[in-house]
């Protein structure tokens, strides 16, 4: 089978939305918007969700889109004239979609984690090459400002070679789905697969990739359920990766009482401390004392601010580089690229860490991809 490339001749990029909730409602969907608005180079032409009070605001979100109740008959009536599905459902579904959506000759721009298990993760990977349609999950932490400057203080050699990072992510609730439909999706198993380690797991996991250098070899991991009468997924989640570079730390727990992120980047000449919007940079300086409590090492210590909206969990404002992502591996023919392959590994370490934490804390293997 083959299909038009129609970006290659600077056409819009035709795109249909599944699931209207608060990731497409609050995140992708204004900063299709504002892109269509500012460089026309995208448009939302249909979307589909299996609730029909999310139906209606889609509708007056978007008044010229057509309006499914399933994928299925979205894709039948539309994928003529679509170029990419944008997947914003909860993850029990992304890997149907998704895959249904390459079948019909459309690009998928996919919601984290990208799938549930590991074999749907490697089956999607495998098709988007065979169907030649790109595969890009929306790992958007790598575009919070803060996250970019760290990127480039790495990069700068300034803090040498990173060796230990910890990763906290801390949240006040379980993060809620829309009130309409199923608000606490995230806490039931059939829905999502996991609580907090697939729901946030990804973000920690691609960063740490990019932070130490290299693809991680072994995890071990723990996990708590602060309401197993109520909900059948883990409400904190504790984990070690180890990478050839060092090791990672990540710790992710819904019941924190408090919304924040801290980061930590520990490299051989200096550190990066990240605490939402404030970074510290430290530098190691040798002095002539004989040792630390006398003076040996000094850290020249730099403080900044960067305003990263950390608030607001639709991440808006970080959507629209994603999307540039995106659409350079529409233009490259990128089917199962770097992103969809940090897809996978985020997948496999979710879920070989849940294997861990059920064998009391056994350092599972990584294989990768
Ligand atoms: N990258 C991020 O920062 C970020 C932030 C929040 C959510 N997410 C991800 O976005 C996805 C959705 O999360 P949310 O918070 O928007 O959930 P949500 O509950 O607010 O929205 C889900 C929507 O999908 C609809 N839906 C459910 N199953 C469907 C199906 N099979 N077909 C069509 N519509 C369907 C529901 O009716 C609902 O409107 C999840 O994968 C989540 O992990 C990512």
């Amino acid at each position: 089978m083959t299909f038009a490339v129609k970006i290659k001749d600077g056409k819009v990029l035709k795109g249909a939305v599944i699931g209207y909730g608060f990731i497409s409602g609050k995140g992708h969907i204004p900063s299709y918007l504002d892109r269509a608005r500012k460089s026309g180079d995208v448009k939302i032409v249909a979307v589909a969700d299996i609730c029909e009070e999310r139906r209606k605001l889609a509708a007056k979100a978007l008044p010229e889109a057509k309006i499914y109740s399933d994928y299925q008959s979205l894709l039948k009536a539309e994928s003529a004239v679509l170029d990419f599905v944008d997947i914003s459902t909860p993850p029990c579904d992304h890997a149907k979609i998704a895959k249904a959506a390459m079948d019909a000759g459309l690009h998928v721009l996919c919601e984290k984690p990208l799938t549930t298990t590991l074999e749907e993760a490697r089956d999607l990977l495998n098709h988007a090459v065979q169907s030649k349609r790109v595969l890009f999950p929306a790992h958007n932490y790598k575009h919070a400002p803060v996250v970019k400057t760290i990127r480039e203080i790495i990069q700068s050699g300034k803090i040498g070679e990173v060796r230990n990072v910890a990763l906290s992510t801390y949240r006040n609730t379980h993060a809620k789905g829309v009130t309409e439909w199923n608000t606490n999706w995230r806490r039931d198993f059939k829905y999502s697969g996991g609580g907090i380690a697939m729901d946030h797991g990804s973000h920690s996991f691609y960063l740490t990739f990019e932070w130490l250098g290299a693809y991680p070899t072994a995890i071990t991991a723990k996990m708590t359920n602060q309401e197993p009468q109520k909900y059948d997924t883990e409400d904190n989640f504790s984990t070690v990766v180890t990478f050839p570079t060092g090791l990672a730390n990540c710790n992710l727990t819904w019941t924190a009482g408090v919304r924040k992120v801290i980061y930590a980047i520990q490299g051989t000449k200096g550190a990066i401390t990240v605490d939402d919007d404030d970074m510290q940079v430290a530098i190691q300086e040798k002095t002539d004392g004989p040792d630390v409590a006398q003076g040996a090492i000094r850290w020249n210590v730099e403080k900044t601010m960067i305003s990263s909206d950390w608030m607001d969990a639709s991440h808006v404002t970080w959507f629209n580089a994603l999307f540039d992502q995106f659409k350079t591996a529409i233009e490259t023919d990128d089917y199962a690229g770097k992103e969809a392959k940090e897809a996978y590994r985020c997948v496999e370490m979710i879920t070989k860490a849940y294997e861990s934490a059920r064998n009391g804390c056994k350092e599972e293997k990584l294989l990768g991809i």
